[in-house]
């Protein structure tokens, strides 16, 4: 068996509890919030805005919003979210999402969240959403194999 090439941090239950609180935080401004990280990913990565140039993108913004309420919610049961995070991980090779793409989103994203819960965005809070974006795009990546 090939060994994981990142090695994953394992995400503790107080972390759960910080994406998931914080998260509920940004529900309530989600459209808002979801535009900000697309501004904010296009600038910083411009190969990533082609990806996008055939999407409806007020449809992106709920599709991508949901996805992450679904995997926030899932944290407590992991493994079957996991397996549709693979599958969804598959669709984003075929649309040409490099690893790079992904350092890109992580980077958009702590920065969405950061102007998102103001000086709620803690150290423990960053860093409990940079462990569950890294479980689910090593997962997505297929670097961590979804059981
Ligand atoms: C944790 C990371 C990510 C999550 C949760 C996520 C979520 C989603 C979801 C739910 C969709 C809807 C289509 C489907 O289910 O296949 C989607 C589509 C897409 N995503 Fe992601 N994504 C992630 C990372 C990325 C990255 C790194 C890129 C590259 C910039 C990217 C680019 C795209 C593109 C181009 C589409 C297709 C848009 C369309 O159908 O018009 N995603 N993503």
């Amino acid at each position: 068996m090939g060994k994981a090439q990142t090695e994953q941090e394992p995400v503790t239950n107080e972390q759960k509890e910080l994406v998931q609180t914080s998260w509920q935080k940004v529900v309530p401004i989600a459209d808002r919030a979801a535009m900000l990280f697309y501004d904010r990913l296009f600038e910083i990565d411009r190969s990533t805005q082609p990806l996008f140039r055939g999407s409806d993108m007020p449809e992106q913004r709920k599709k991508l919003m949901q996805m992450i309420g679904v995997a926030v919610s899932g944290l407590d049961r992991v493994d079957a979210t996991l397996a549709a995070v693979a599958e969804l991980g598959k669709r984003h090779g075929a649309y040409g999402v490099t690893d790079e793409h992904y350092d890109s989103v992580r980077a958009a994203l702590l920065w969405t969240l950061e102007k998102g819960l103001g000086e709620q965005f803690t150290p423990e809070v960053k860093e409990a959403w940079a462990t569950v974006y890294a479980l689910l795009a090593n997962t997505m990546k297929g670097v961590v194999a979804a059981v």
